[in-house]
């Protein structure tokens, strides 16, 4: 797929999650395309969010595209669960589990987009295979685990090799940014194919969260 405009995905991670469902309206309201969820358990990275108990409560605060990004152990036994949460997407790590076109195919058969992330360590051709099956793949642009770090160069690249290895399949496959985007960096995604950039920081750091995600709508529209 190429979109015509590039979709911003306003990722929690960073938000105050004191007033988690107050920020999510408010980017709702500022315009946001999509809501990025990351779901981390301590083992596969480091950190720890939440499950699915969280992201229905998130679905309840928005109508947005739930895109949910599973940073976790054995992730086929959780698929479900965040499906039923209101999961619009799932994407999963390739490493995580042993037989990632079963999952894949589980997601896509409850009627959700089947999504995989690959590192900055991974192999491109990880996904060579499952390009059938899949809907869109999560290039990380920095290591999964915490938000705030600092954008890996080449990571555009790598998206643009990943369309290639699309084109060369013949399948359409949405390409999503994650890690260390902001404002300046939009154009530049568009410029390297990437259908959807997700921000973390720099949304909901910023004085003025609402503000930022005007500015990089409007970056994305130009
Ligand atoms: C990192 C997460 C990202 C994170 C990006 O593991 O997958 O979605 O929220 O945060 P920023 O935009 O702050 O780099
Ligand atoms: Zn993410």
């Amino acid at each position: 797929m190429t979109t015509e405009q590039t979709v911003i995905a306003a990722s929690v991670l960073a938000c105050d999650f004191g007033r988690l469902f107050d920020e999510v309206q408010a980017v709702t309201d500022a315009g946001a395309d999509w809501i990025h969820v990351d779901v981390m358990d301590g083992h596969y990275v480091p950190n720890l969010t939440f499950g699915p108990m969280i992201v229905e409560a998130v679905r309840r605060t928005t109508t947005l595209p739930l895109d949910v990004h599973l940073m976790i152990e054995h992730a086929e036994r959780w698929v479900d669960s965040y499906v039923d949460a209101g999961a619009d997407m799932v994407a999963i790590h390739p490493e995580t589990l042993y037989h990632p076109h079963l999952t894949l195919t589980s997601i896509r058969k409850r009627g959700k987009q089947a999504g995989i992330a690959l590192n900055p360590g991974t192999s491109l051709s990880a996904i060579e295979e499952l390009l059938p099956i899949v809907d869109y793949a999560i290039v990380m642009s920095v290591n999964p685990g915490w938000g705030g770090q600092k954008f890996i160069e080449g990571s555009f690249e790598r998206a643009r090799r990943l369309r290639q290895l699309a084109l060369d399949a013949k399948t359409s496959l949405t390409i999503e940014i994650d890690g260390g985007m902001n404002t300046e960096r939009v154009p530049q995604a568009a410029e390297a194919g990437i259908d959807v950039v997700i921000a973390g920081s720099a949304i909901f750091k910023a004085d003025d969260p609402a503000a930022a995600v005007s500015d990089m709508l409007q970056a994305a529209s130009v």
